[in-house]
């Protein structure tokens, strides 16, 4: 368990995480954060754990593409489900049905400065790749910075707080996300005087390798943009060439060269999706574990397609099931349908909950009580009289 959780053991546990709708999720997704999120599922330590499928988030640079976000909906819930969330243990829902997290991103927003907003390094990041430079401009969105993406992280930090979660499992770019939801919801229960809020923690992947997962090519992190991903719904073909075209070690040219394993891909990915040694014995029985494989690789006299076809095993073991699973749930997309719609209807009940304490805490639930109102108008009156 991480250190910060034991403090809240007494609290409900509740996870909240979730995606943007903008294509189908790669290796990347799964081995940073949504093989997590399975495990903790299984794991029975908490009390209640949603999934966002964040679509209004998604719009906030896809605002012109409706319909891509729209349609990725279904693509990224199967995902999650072939990847092993199990419906009945898990809520997924869909951001833009959940109207209390609008209202609270709006009280929300005077909580934090355009300052502190633009140190974000994550959206700074997303702003370069965007092209988003900040610059004023009238024609389109080439140079503008719309102020709905500049201010997802007060949307993200609705999300999270709506539903009161303690635990955010995520990718390790997330981290900025939390530490702006972990002081906003700081702020709002000192101001208001209150413990409606609970600041969340996130959990990022222990395994290096699974925390900043490089596209195929080495380059970079793996992106659907930068055409350097495997994705979850890849077909077996598709991942075997992928796979035997990853970028390894340049200067190991003859399989007798001595090589190097940190930078190459085969290596990094190894790390990554090995799940224990008895896939040496079953595939690759030369070796007892990762640490000999890579001894003998950089002592010089492996080969690289050796090391690939390991790899391509190792990946199917995983990828496999993860196929079968989506097969089925295709053929029962109303299912799916279902699943969302129960998920959102669960969502919208548990964030109204906190939209009205919110409401309460800043005295700002004026339909609740009319003779508070009333009555807190008639002491105003006074104070004024007395004043004057
Ligand atoms: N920003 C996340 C991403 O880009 C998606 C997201 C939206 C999210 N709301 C969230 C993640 C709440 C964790 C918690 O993938």
């Amino acid at each position: 368990m991480e250190a910060g959780m034991l403090a809240k053991d007494c609290k409900r546990k509740v996870i909240l995480t979730g995606d943007r709708p903008t294509g189908k999720l790669h290796l990347g997704h799964f081995v940073g954060s949504l093989q997590r999120r399975v495990q903790l599922q299984n794991s029975g330590q908490f009390d209640e754990i949603n999934i966002l499928v964040a679509d209004d988030q998604a719009l906030t640079d896809n605002w012109d593409n409706p319909k891509k976000v729209r349609d990725n909906i279904i693509e990224v819930t199967l995902d999650y489900l072939s990847a092993g969330i199990d419906p009945d243990k898990s809520f997924i829902c869909i951001q833009s049905g959940i109207p209390a997290l609008h209202a609270l991103t709006f009280y929300y927003m005077n909580l934090v400065t355009t300052q502190r907003l633009s140190r974000n390094p994550t959206v700074k990041s997303e702003m370069l790749m965007r092209g988003f430079n900040g610059s004023e401009s009238e024609d389109d969105n080439v140079a503008g910075l719309p102020a709905g993406f500049f201010t997802y992280p007060v949307s993200q930090t609705a999300d999270i707080t709506a539903f009161k979660a303690t635990t955010v499992p995520a990718g390790e770019d997330q981290m900025p996300m939390i530490e702006q939801a972990r002081e906003i919801a700081h702020r709002f229960n000192t101001i208001y005087k209150c413990d409606v809020l609970v600041e969340p923690d996130i959990l990022i992947p222990e395994n290096a390798a699974q925390r900043r997962l490089p596209g195929i090519d080495g380059k970079a992190k793996m992106s659907k943009s930068l055409g350097n991903g495997i994705f979850l719904s890849d077909d077996a073909a598709t991942v075997k060439k992928k796979v035997m075209s990853m970028y390894t070690d340049p200067t190991h040219i003859n399989v007798a060269d001595p090589g190097h394993v940190e930078g190459n891909m085969v290596f990094t990915y190894l790390d990554a999706f090995l799940r224990d040694d008895s896939q040496f014995a079953d595939y690759l029985p030369d070796y007892k574990n990762l640490e000999e494989m890579k001894e003998h690789y950089q002592r010089g006299g492996l080969g690289d397609m050796k090391c690939k076809k390991f790899l391509l095993k190792v990946m199917e073991d995983m990828l496999q099931p993860i196929r079968e699973n989506r097969a089925k749930w295709e053929t029962n997309i109303n299912d799916v349908y279902d699943i969302l719609k129960a998920g959102t209807d669960h969502a919208v009940q548990v964030t109204n909950q906190t939209l009205h304490e919110c409401r309460e805490a800043m005295q700002i639930n004026y339909f609740d009580d009319k003779d508070a109102m009333v009555k807190s108008w008639e002491s105003w009156l006074n104070e004024s009289h007395t004043k004057n």
